[in-house]
């Protein structure tokens, strides 16, 4: 997490060069009317970007129908996202597009493939009624369980043109949580792949979907891509090849005319309390704020290549790589590995290769590749960037301008944007041509989003200070709630203020009125801008049959952001040592996947509490990252103490 002090004391600020803001999607004037009229009437503003960047089969009756916390929005409106993406671009003055990239893909080993729309949309109307010959209707749920091939984009867009939500399970999930994230949907199908490949060799997925299905009672079908072609079981009946059904598929399949509310798709992410969350999103709402923040603040025009380099298994990937990419008709590159395979300059080969010219990526990918050097980027022509975006936690003002000056050449706006899997779409941005930037600031919320920090008592800060970044009205892309739980969604967003969305991330205003993001303020950890819960890893841990109990906390780490610290106490007739937390790590890779392994594990022989039973976790904080690491450290600490002097100011 930034340091405050440090942060306010950064002042180097970026104009947009001239070049840049003549031939900027949005104009500064621009920008400044968009500003004006979404601080009036949201709506109104909603209502233009809708009109003007979004196909519609039926107009709405009414722009939205708010009884907080739930959102409506484009009322009686009907469109389809996979007509957005694909049809729109084959007819009228955008039909010349048949033949334009809309998917770069790379694969890891260096296989290629690329996808015109024309060639897109016939894959998606094929896997389409491969669906519906499987028995998916609209509204079943489908599971996409996939390594980053073109297979994953096509199956998206096939389950949005039938109105089937998709749920993808992000690839680096164990065999447990896709089973569970199976069962939370309900999903009547799985989509996955014999594996992919990372790391330089080829890893499994059907064996995991396997282990998962045996106990998914709701699924009748798993679809299997041929992707590394290592041997798998085709369970008869229940499995079939992608290949082989889509040879026997029709290309001809109508999109569906579907409700602007209808269910796009659900997204588990991780909270405080409980299982992780499936995110809501519909159709209409969803795809206004994705196509439109995908235009104004990546400023994308007919000549542009466009690499987010996040795993679709994220929401950025479906944002980003996927929808908003699309939508507006641009060539998304999409690259299936490890970023520094076969070496350390593999990113920056394919900026070069493909003529990459805006390029969307993570502070924690920015921080590996300083630690790797600048003769590795040095390496390749990384002229035809012209815009770089940051996202999934604060950026560090050096990380900025390591970016800036290395992979942008100085010449390249940066834009830091700032949201999250709830929010949909970007929520805080510079918008390129418009916006002065400044190391370590996602500057100003977008026109029409009513961003705020409060304060402890719920009062509005004005002007310079901190406090809880919250959302004041309802936006297009907003989670509709969490699937089968409106209580949590109540609960988890809106119960902290009165029809105020709470984030659930600390923020700064300074005297421009720039938001600097501080990170965030509940416990959630951010491991390499991925979500993980506290509670979630704890419960992980207390699963196997050694632990009497674990407490989980995040410590500051140079690359990923957050490491993870487990503080576990064994029970009394095991033995803590490094046998152990071997055991313990693997175990949480198990129950979670490895993005949840912790780091560290230390040993205990009871958890410093306060009189009421609540676990010190700003104690365990300071000590897990207050200390020099020693590796896997196996000693007992011994907080019984520390626990006693401190429990009366926890209290
Ligand atoms: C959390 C959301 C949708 C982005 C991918 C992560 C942190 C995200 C920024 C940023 C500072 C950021 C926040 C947020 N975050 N972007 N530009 N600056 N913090 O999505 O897993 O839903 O996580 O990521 O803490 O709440 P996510």
């Amino acid at each position: 997490m930034p340091d405050i002090e440090s942060l306010l004391k950064e002042k180097r600020s970026f104009k947009p060069s001239p070049e840049f803001a003549k031939q900027a999607n949005w104009s500064r004037k621009q920008v400044a009317e968009y500003r004006k009229l979404g601080a009036k009437s949201p709506t109104r503003f909603w209502a233009k970007m809708a009109k003007e960047n979004v196909a519609w089969f039926t107009p709405w009756k009414k722009v939205l129908d708010w009884k907080p916390p739930f959102a409506k929005w484009f009322v009686g409106a009907k469109t389809n996202v996979s007509y957005n993406c694909l049809d729109r671009h084959l007819e009228g003055p955008n039909a010349w597009r048949k033949n334009k990239a809309a998917i770069i893909w790379e694969g890891e080993p260096g296989d290629t493939r690329v996808l015109t729309y024309g060639e897109l949309h016939k894959e998606v109307c094929r896997f389409a009624n491969v669906l519906k010959a499987k028995g998916v209707e609209k509204g079943d749920r489908v599971c996409l369980y996939m390594p980053m091939i073109p297979e994953l984009a096509i199956a998206m867009l096939a389950c949005t043109r039938i109105g089937a939500p998709h749920s993808i399970v992000f690839g680096g999930f164990s065999a447990d949580a896709l089973r569970d994230r199976i069962n939370d949907a309900e999903a009547k199908l799985v989509v996955t792949a014999d594996g992919g490949y990372r790391k330089g060799a080829a890893f499994g997925l059907k064996a995991m979907v396997d282990a998962a299905v045996a106990q998914t009672p709701c699924v009748k079908s798993v679809v299997v891509v041929e992707r590394t072609k290592q041997p798998v079981e085709i369970v008869p009946g229940r499995d079939c090849w992608w290949h082989e059904e889509m040879a026997k598929a029709s290309t001809d399949c109508k999109p569906a005319k579907l409700d602007a509310e209808n269910p796009l798709f659900l997204l588990y992410t991780s909270g405080t309390t409980g299982k992780p969350k499936g995110i809501l999103h519909t159709t209409g709402g969803y795809l206004t704020q994705v196509t439109t923040t995908f235009k104004a603040i990546f400023d994308v025009k007919d000549t542009d290549v466009f690499w987010c380099t996040a795993d679709i298994g994220w929401v950025t990937g479906h944002s980003y790589v996927v929808y908003g990419p699309l939508s507006n008709g641009a060539t998304t590159v999409m690259y299936e590995g490890t970023p520094t395979h076969p070496g350390p300059d593999r990113w920056w080969s394919l900026i070069e290769k493909w003529g990459v010219t805006i390029f969307y990526t993570a502070p924690t990918a920015i921080r590996t590749f300083i630690r790797l050097g600048d003769e590795h980027p040095a390496k390749h022509d990384l002229s035809s960037l012209r815009l770089l975006g940051s996202v999934g936690e604060p950026i560090n003002p050096e990380a900025w301008m390591w970016y800036h000056r290395v992979i942008g050449g100085k010449r390249c706006p940066i834009v830091d944007t700032w949201w999250q899997t709830e929010t949909g779409g970007i929520m805080i941005s510079a918008l390129p041509g418009a916006v002065d930037t400044r190391p370590g600031s996602a500057t100003l919320p977008f026109p029409g989003i009513h961003a705020e920090i409060l304060d402890d008592k719920g009062k509005p800060v004005k002007g310079e200070g901190g406090g809880f970044l919250v959302l004041k009205q309802p936006w297009p892309g907003m989670l509709r709630g969490i699937w089968g739980d409106p209580a949590r969604f109540k609960e988890t967003y809106w119960s902290k203020y009165d029809k105020t969305y709470f984030a659930g991330d600390g923020a700064h205003r300074d005297k421009n009125g720039y938001f600097w993001i501080m990170g965030r303020i509940d416990d959630v950890m951010n491991v390499s801008g991925h979500r993980i819960g506290t509670m979630e890893v704890e419960s992980a841990l207390v699963s196997s049959p050694d632990v009497a109990e674990a407490a989980v906390v995040g410590r500051p780490d140079d690359i990923t952001g957050t490491a993870i610290v487990a503080f576990v106490t064994p029970k009394g007739t095991t033995t803590p040592d490094e046998g152990l937390v071997g055991r313990l790590k693997q175990h949480v890779t198990k129950e979670i996947g490895a993005i949840a392994r912790p780091s560290e594990i230390r040993f205990t022989n009871a958890l410093p509490k306060t009189r009421s039973g609540k676990i010190m976790r700003r104690l365990l904080r300071d000590i897990a990252s207050g200390r020099a690491v020693v590796g896997d450290t196996s000693t007992l600490e011994d907080f019984s103490v520390l626990a006693q002097l401190r429990a009366s100011d926890e209290d």
